[in-house]
């Protein structure tokens, strides 16, 4: 039996559409009450929406595969995935779990610690910017910092980090409607590419104490008792996966931040009090409004839910952002809270062997970087008619955010 209370085409997800950027989480609600196992005649995916079902849906790896990417414009190219640059994000095991172990080895929490002051150098720097009585949150500060952070762990010179910002958004950035990347984002990402192969060259050649120089040297165990190096082509996957998914993320997180302590100015004031409330302060900004709204899986079998069949080789959006709303599973989620203890799983950050693998760099930016924001503008008013949101596939937040401090 069919446990959707509505037809498919009753309720209209389409995540290309300037009206799902505007109000994600309005269909989120339909999704979750009408339509738990939602099917796309138009795009030709499924979609999860409740907890109860995105929490397993991503542990179960070998039913909800990531080998074909995860965003649907990858899940649908007809492109063989071999021909891509290999990244961590679209492996299955056993693939998965060997390069999982090796990059965890140069992203350790004693390393991501050791980090904190240059991280704290950078914020301060950047926060310079956050003087007198407007400025705008994300255009002038969240979206410069954190590729300075990412860029220089791995050692790019501080003349070239922030063209690679430029290079990054170009290629997410999506017209109403439109799916797939436009020319000048290949032209963008094979500039980027290019670029950090040379880079990659050079430190073969003269090692330096950086990420690059160490991802050259680490060993990794292939096949039984042969252990070899990264090739070239994986070092380039993971480094721009890294300044992809490092970046982007966390300029939208303090942003979607700015917007919610707005709309809150009681809990900013309370944050200001108290910072030892930034930790719980940066949690449920990415439970209530993370950056990443969805990761896209692939069905290896078909799968049973709720009454319904979703085929093997289906697209599946599993919407993270609307599990993490959903009120069957989390007391108040529609309520912001950030002393809210939630003893779930956060999945601003993915669940499973995916979990995002810079969480801990993320979470120290984003509590640094708001605590910089708490000196800048202790009591502040967001200018709601210079609000713009980001037209990004997968990705939500806003690309400008311009307050009135005072
Ligand atoms: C607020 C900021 C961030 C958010 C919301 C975020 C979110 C995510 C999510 C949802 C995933 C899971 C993807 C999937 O299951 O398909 C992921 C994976 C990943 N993230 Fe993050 N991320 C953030 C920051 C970062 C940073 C700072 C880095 C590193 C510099 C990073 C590196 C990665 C990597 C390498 C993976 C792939 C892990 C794997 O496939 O095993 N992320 N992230």
């Amino acid at each position: 039996m069919n446990h959707s209370l509505v037809a498919d085409d009753a309720i209209d997800f389409d995540p290309f559409s300037a009206e799902f950027h505007d109000d994600p989480q309005a269909v989120y609600r339909r999704l979750r009450d009408d339509a738990p196992v939602y099917h796309s005649a138009r795009y030709g995916f499924w979609a999860l929406s409740r907890y109860a079902d995105v929490v397993p849906g991503m542990k179960d790896f070998d039913t909800f595969s990531s080998g074909r990417g995860i965003t649907l414009e990858q899940v649908l190219a007809p492109e063989p995935p071999e021909q891509r640059i290999p990244m961590i994000i679209m492996m299955d095991p056993p693939e998965h779990t060997r390069m999982r172990k090796l990059v965890s080895a140069v992203f350790t929490p004693r390393a991501i610690a050791g980090l904190e002051p240059m991280i704290r150098e950078t914020v301060r720097a950047f926060a310079e910017r956050l003087r007198g009585d407007s400025f705008d949150v994300v255009a002038d500060y969240s979206n410069l910092f954190p590729i300075e952070v990412i860029t220089t762990m791995l050692g790019v010179p501080p003349e070239d980090r922030q063209q690679l910002r430029q290079w990054l958004a170009i290629p997410l950035e999506r017209e109403p409607g439109q799916m797939g990347m436009s020319e000048a984002g290949r032209a963008a990402t094979q500039a980027s590419t290019g670029y950090y192969a040379a880079l990659i060259a050079e430190r073969r050649a003269r090692p330096l104490d950086d990420m690059i120089s160490r991802l050259i040297e680490v060993e990794v165990d292939r096949e039984a008792g042969a252990a070899t190096r990264l090739t070239d082509r994986e070092i380039l996957g993971f480094i721009s996966l890294l300044a992809g998914a490092g970046a982007e993320t966390v300029a939208k997180l303090l942003g979607s931040a700015a917007v919610l302590f707005g709309a809150h100015p009681e809990q900013w004031r309370a944050l200001r009090a108290d910072r030892s409330l930034l930790a719980g302060a940066f949690e449920e900004v990415l439970r209530y409004e993370g950056p990443v709204q969805y990761d896209v899986r692939y069905t290896l079998r078909d799968v049973e839910l709720h009454g319904r069949t979703i085929p093997a080789h289906s697209p599946v959006l599993m919407l993270l952002a609307a599990a993490t709303r959903d009120p069957r599973s989390i007391p108040e989620a529609e309520r912001f809270d950030i002393t809210r203890a939630f003893s779930g799983n956060n999945l601003g950050f993915g669940y499973g062997i995916h979990r995002c693998l810079g969480a801990a760099l993320a979470r120290m930016e984003g509590r640094i970087g708001l605590d910089a924001m708490l000196d800048a503008m202790p009591e502040f008013t967001v200018d709601p008619s210079g609000l713009r949101r980001s037209r990004e596939t997968s990705v939500a937040g806003w690309t400008h955010v311009p307050v009135r401090v005072g």
